[in-house]
């Protein structure tokens, strides 16, 4: 879960290189892959390394009692423009 410019989203952990799992670095303040590399911001935008494409997000929404809940079936991809699907974050 992250939050970012007024919205939480919820950040597959998946790396888009080869799809081993980033490691939160606080001091570094970027998501690392322990297998190549690579390196993607808060947000999920890779930067550095051979990730070819941003982490992917999951759907998330907030039930009727205000909780979180993500949906992780429902994936949205930042290079095919679905960031902007209002199911892909909550606005805070
Ligand atoms: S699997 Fe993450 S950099 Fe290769």
């Amino acid at each position: 879960m992250a939050r970012d410019a007024g919205k939480i989203y919820a950040l597959s952990t998946v790396c888009t290189h080869l799809g081993c799992t980033p490691n939160w670095l606080e001091s570094d303040n970027k998501f690392k892959c322990p297998c190549h590399g690579s390196g993607f911001y808060k947000t999920g935008i890779n930067f550095e390394g051979p990730a070819p494409r941003p982490l992917e997000r999951f759907k998330i929404t907030l039930d009727d009692d205000g909780e979180i809940v993500v949906d992780k079936t429902r994936k949205f991809q930042q290079e095919k423009g679905e960031w902007r699907d209002p199911e892909s974050y909550i606005t805070v």
